[in-house]
């Protein structure tokens, strides 16, 4: 193991960039070559990589976005750009690639292994969808931009004694609606993984402004349902008048917390690491407060749900 190949895929996520400045560290600091390869699969399918060094990630800790800049690439999804990319990263020298990204990124990195290309994934994504790990880089960044947007939507529901959707992002798992509507205190979540009635939501919003509630926030994720529908039927049932606010790609951007910059740290340092022990074809994840890594297709197998007792306990406080 001499080379080193890294990349970032699939949506980005804040905390990328700390991920790859400690690849590239521990990497130099255990004398192995770097080569960045830009635009995800894109890029080794065209050759678009060039050597990093210490240097190169110098000013990035603190940054969110991905210097390396990420695609989804469609030609990767066929045997022959997989092909294509394996011949150009031997071309390069690459004995190794790390990919940083989610689900999606890490089903074409176990394609490229099949070829025989070892590779190492660490879980990338604001939208803490990864089986094997209790954390991936980037959300806890996004569940603090959901909670500043919300404290900030707060004041002006209270003022108006209104009703206010927030639709957050995380395509088909509820984690940045549930911890957000968590830390929040929003008085309903939606999430894809629990089934909800909407006419038990309109009678808690109706004895909640019966005794006295004057804010009402309700968090949903997007792979739940449609926020504005939701409110339209909301305003049909009570009559209330209901507020929507969409995050959007908002929760992708901005400087990540110290949580996803450590995390990233310690899980960049650890994909080298692994390789350096010889072992290869893994995915890197926490349990608790360890680093640890599962063999990837062992990881692409498990599936995750939501924490019903946080779930549970959201609801019991905001009554
Ligand atoms: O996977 C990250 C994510 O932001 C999801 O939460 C969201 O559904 C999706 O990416 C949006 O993708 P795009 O940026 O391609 O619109």
């Amino acid at each position: 193991m001499k080379t080193i190949g890294i990349l970032t895929s699939g949506g980005d996520a804040p905390g990328m960039n700390a991920a790859i400045r400690a690849v590239v560290r521990t990497a130099v600091y255990n004398k192995l070559r770097v080569m960045a390869i830009r635009r995800g699969f894109n890029g080794l399918i065209r050759g678009d990589i060039e050597e990093m060094s210490a240097a190169s990630v110098g000013e990035i800790i603190h940054r969110g976005g991905t210097i390396l800049r990420t695609a989804r690439c469609e030609e990767f999804n066929t045997p022959e750009g997989v092909k294509k990319a394996y011949n150009i990263a031997k071309i390069f020298g690459i004995d190794a690639v790390v990919v940083i990204g989610g689900d999606g990124s890490f089903r074409g990195a176990r394609d490229l292994s099949r070829l025989g290309m070892p590779v190492v994934g660490i879980p990338g994504t604001i939208d803490n969808d990864i089986a094997c790990t209790e954390y991936t880089i980037g959300f806890d960044t996004a569940v603090n931009t959901v909670i500043d947007a919300l404290n900030k939507i707060r004041d002006t529901v209270t003022s108006h004694e209104r009703i206010n959707i927030i639709e957050v992002m995380g395509r088909h798992a509820g984690d940045i609606a549930l911890y957000s509507g968590l830390a929040g205190g929003a008085e309903n979540i939606i999430v894809p993984e629990v089934k909800y009635d909407i006419d038990e939501i309109c009678k808690n919003l109706i004895q909640g402004k019966n005794r006295g509630k004057q804010s009402y926030i309700m968090i949903v994720a997007e792979g739940a349902g449609n926020a504005f529908n939701i409110a339209r039927e909301i305003e049909e049932k009570t009559g209330f008048e209901v507020r929507v606010t969409v995050l959007g790609h908002l929760q992708r951007g901005g400087s990540p917390t110290a949580m996803d910059r450590i995390l990233a740290s310690r899980m960049g340092a650890h994909a080298v690491n692994i390789l350096l022990e010889g072992r290869i074809n893994r995915v890197v994840a926490i349990h608790g407060s360890q680093i640890v890594d599962y063999d990837i297709d062992e990881a692409l197998s498990m599936s995750k749900g939501i924490s019903e007792s946080m779930y549970q306990l959201a609801g019991i406080l905001s009554i």
